[in-house]
C-alpha cells in the first residue's frame, strides 16, 4: 500500500519536477556518529549492493569511483572483484573516517569531497553513485561532471531506491547518458533500481 508521504509526494514531484533531499553535513556526520546507517550493512540491504555487484562482475573496471560512498560498505563487498584501485569519496568526514578504519587497504582508499566539487586529475573505467544521486542539487549537472573522469568506453551506475523523487529524476539522467541495462531489485529496505549508464 502506498505510504501517505508518497501520496502526497507523487503529485507534487510531478508538478514540480525533481527536487533533492536536503541534508546539512553536520546532520550526516551525526547520522554516521550515532550508527543511523549501520542499516546499509544488514541483510536487507543486499539486494540493491548484489546488482551493482553483479555489474561490476560482469564490466571488469580496472579503476572504480565510488561517489558519496558513505562509510564504504558498498567497497567492502567489491573487494572480492580484481580490480586495480577503488577511490571513495563522500561529504561526510565521519563517514570517510569510517571507511578507512574498515575497508581502506593496498587498493581501495577513501576522501572527504563534496560530490560536486570533486576534482582529479585521474580517470576511471567506472563510477558509481549508490543511493546518494537524490542529495545532490542538479543530477544531470552532475553526471556531466563526471564525464571529465570517465575514461572511454567507461560505464556510470547508478542506483536508488524507488520513490515519486526518484521517479521524477531518472528521466533527466537518461536524457544525458544511454542506458545500457538495468536491473530492478525489492529488499527488505524496499525496491530499487540499478541502471547503468553509456556516454
Ligand atoms: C544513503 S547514504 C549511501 C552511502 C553509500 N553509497 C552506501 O550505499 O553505503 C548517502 C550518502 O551520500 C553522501 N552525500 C550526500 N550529499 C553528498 C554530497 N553533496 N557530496 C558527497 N556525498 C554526499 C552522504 O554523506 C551519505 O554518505
Amino acid at each position: 500500500m502506498k505510504s501517505v508521504k508518497e501520496f502526497i509526494s507523487g503529485p507534487a514531484f510531478r508538478l514540480l519536477g525533481y527536487r533533492p533531499q536536503r541534508v546539512s553535513v553536520d546532520a550526516w556526520d551525526r547520522e554516521y556518529r550515532d550508527g543511523d546507517w549501520k542499516y546499509l550493512e544488514s541483510i536487507g540491504s543486499i539486494a540493491g549492493q548484489a546488482s551493482i555487484l553483479g555489474y561490476v562482475q560482469f564490466l571488469k573496471p580496472d579503476t572504480v569511483l565510488d561517489v558519496g560512498c558513505g562509510a564504504g560498505v558498498l567497497a567492502g563487498k567489491l573487494k572480492v572483484l580484481p580490480f586495480k584501485s577503488l577511490l571513495g569519496v563522500d561529504i561526510s568526514a565521519e563517514a570517510i573516517a569510517q571507511a578507512n578504519a574498515a575497508f581502506a587497504d593496498g587498493r581501495t582508499s577513501f576522501a572527504v569531497s563534496d560530490a560536486d566539487g570533486f576534482e582529479t586529475d585521474r580517470t576511471f573505467d567506472m563510477i558509481i553513485f549508490n543511493q546518494c544521486m537524490y542529495y545532490l542539487p542538479d543530477p544531470r549537472a552532475t553526471l556531466r561532471h563526471y564525464m571529465r573522469f570517465l575514461k572511454p568506453n567507461g560505464r556510470v551506475l547508478v542506483s536508488m531506491c524507488d520513490s515519486a523523487r526518484t521517479r521524477a529524476m531518472w528521466p533527466l539522467l537518461e536524457r544525458e547518458m544511454a542506458v545500457e541495462d538495468a536491473m530492478t531489485f525489492a529488499q527488505s529496505e524496499g525496491r530499487g533500481t540499478t541502471k547503468v549508464f553509456k556516454p
